[in-house]
């Protein structure tokens, strides 16, 4: 089954006709063929389309609030009057504003939904991030104008769609509440051919027709049942019938005619996305050290990855590798903290350690302006998890040429000879090495894209903070 084609109807000016085009055309497209499943959801007020196709007094089910929470259609649709499914929308959407950052988020919804057939989009008057979702997804963008204000307005709608480098073909503009009475004398006879002159001087595409205004049209809101009725039923005789049946056809057509759907689109850019993301967390996973960097211990695998108590990566990106939790501690107690105690694995300062790295990220390197020193020194730093400085020691490694990976550096030797943080002569480079504690059951989820970009935007964060060596 294919995807959807979207059409969305969108203009920034209230009161010009959006949500009364939006129901009457997911009304019209069933009736030109009812097997065409037609959904239609809106960002707009609820209470017209509730009124318009909720079924007798059957209890409200979802809305586009939940859709965009869940990430998912599923349980928000609901079949309404006329064969039309739909999703109202909500008036707690300004809740999750600020959830939604991105305006592809619904066509990623929509992509991997099971709708088929049309889906129509009503909007607010505005852009705002709701609206630019509806746009993103859309094969279609409807936008009715009536006078020459509601014109100009569309200036910002294919601004929009210039930034999001999509297609301005997508936008039609659609005259609508013309007022038939009035005349002009020139070329431009009445507001319809005036307005469709103004769009076409300014580039913009017209669909065909207009919608007028008809007072009928605008009392069908207004009755004893409280409900809105469709023009289909309720406005034959009117002008508005014959308009809208026209455009529901063109707009069927161009389903017909255009085979590629935007939901397509967005689903392989989905695609390449995840197989980029596949392949950069592939090749993390391959370039790994396979054994503690510290006491030499298999961690790494090809079907998994030993408990792991620490990640570690040099700043060049030559190295990276796991650390075992135990050799860390044994690490940090003698050298950093000076314990003069064995602090065995049991030891409460053990735990009390292992719970307050979670919040840290370490990092070794030569300490602050002693490049070309004879006498070496390391920095140990540690961060918080913001990449904001909590404290710096330095130790001194006054024999490390001669004493690297023996007796007197027993576990930092190793450590520093297996990243590059040691020069081919022995000697301390200006990389550094940046340490963070990972899930010991599931290590190489810091190597998945969200986790690692975190790790990678603090390891720039503390870069910028070191003082030069
Ligand atoms: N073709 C029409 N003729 C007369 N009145 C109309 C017509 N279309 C819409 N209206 C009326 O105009 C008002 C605004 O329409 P609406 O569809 O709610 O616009 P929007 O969604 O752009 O704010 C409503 O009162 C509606 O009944
Ligand atoms: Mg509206």
């Amino acid at each position: 089954m294919s995807r959807p084609y979207v059409v969305t109807i969108s203009s920034e000016k209230g009161g010009v006709g959006k949500t009364t085009l939006a129901t009457n055309l997911a009304i019209y497209l069933k009736a030109i063929n009812e097997d065409l499943p037609v959904t239609l959801f809106s960002f707009d007020n609820h209470f017209s389309v509730d009124r318009m196709f909720r079924i007798g007094r059957s209890p409200r089910q979802g809305n586009v609030l939940q859709m965009l929470s869940e990430e998912t259609v599923g349980e928000a649709m609901e079949l309404g009057e006329y064969g039309v499914q739909f999703i109202p929308s909500s008036g707690e959407l300004w809740s999750i504003r600020d959830q939604v950052s991105s305006p592809g988020q619904l066509a990623r919804i929509l992509a991997a939904s099971d709708l088929s057939g049309i889906v129509i989009i009503d909007t607010r008057p505005d852009l705002d991030v709701f609206t630019q979702n509806a746009l993103f997804a859309a094969d279609r963008v409807v936008v009715p104008v009536k006078d020459a204000p509601s014109l100009e307005n569309c200036k910002h709608l294919y601004e929009f769609f210039d930034r999001q480098q999509l297609s301005r073909r997508t936008i039609r503009i659609l005259p609508c509440l013309i007022d038939q009475r009035i005349h002009y004398d020139g070329p431009f006879r009445d507001p319809y051919q005036l307005l469709k002159a103004y769009a076409i001087n300014r580039g913009y595409r017209c669909l065909e027709g207009f919608i007028a205004k008809s007072p009928k049209v605008e009392s069908l809101n207004t009755n004893p049942e409280g409900r809105i009725y469709p023009v289909i039923t309720h406005g034959r005789g009117t002008e508005v019938h014959v308009q809208f049946a026209h455009l529901a056809r063109q707009i069927y057509l161009g389903t017909i005619e255009n085979q590629q759907r935007r939901l397509d689109q967005v689903a392989e850019e989905i695609g390449r996305e995840r197989s980029e993301r596949d392949e950069s967390f592939t090749t993390r996973r391959a370039n790994l050290h396979s054994d503690c960097l510290l006491c030499d211990k298999p961690l790494v695998n090809p079907e998994s990855i030993a408990p792991a108590g620490y990640y570690c990566e040099t700043s060049d990106g030559a190295t990276s590798g796991f650390l075992e939790e135990d050799c860390f501690a044994g690490l940090v107690f003698p050298y950093f903290y000076r314990s003069r105690r064995q602090i065995d694995a049991s030891d409460p300062l053990r735990d009390l350690f292992r719970e307050s790295a979670q919040r840290s990220y370490f990092v070794l390197r030569r300490a602050p302006n002693t490049r070309g020193h004879y006498q070496q020194q390391l920095s140990f730093y540690r961060f918080d998890e913001e990449g904001l400085e909590i404290s710096h020691k330095i130790i001194e490694l006054t024999e490390l040429n001669q004493s690297v990976g023996q007796d007197a550096l027993p576990l930092l030797g190793p450590l520093l000879q297996r990243t590059t943080l040691l020069d081919g002569e022995n000697r301390l480079s200006d990389a550094f090495l940046l340490i963070r504690r990972v899930s010991s059951d599931f290590a190489e989820e810091i190597l998945y894209d969200e986790q690692y970009r975190q790790f990678r935007k603090i390891a720039d964060k503390i870069a910028a903070q070191l003082p030069a060596c």
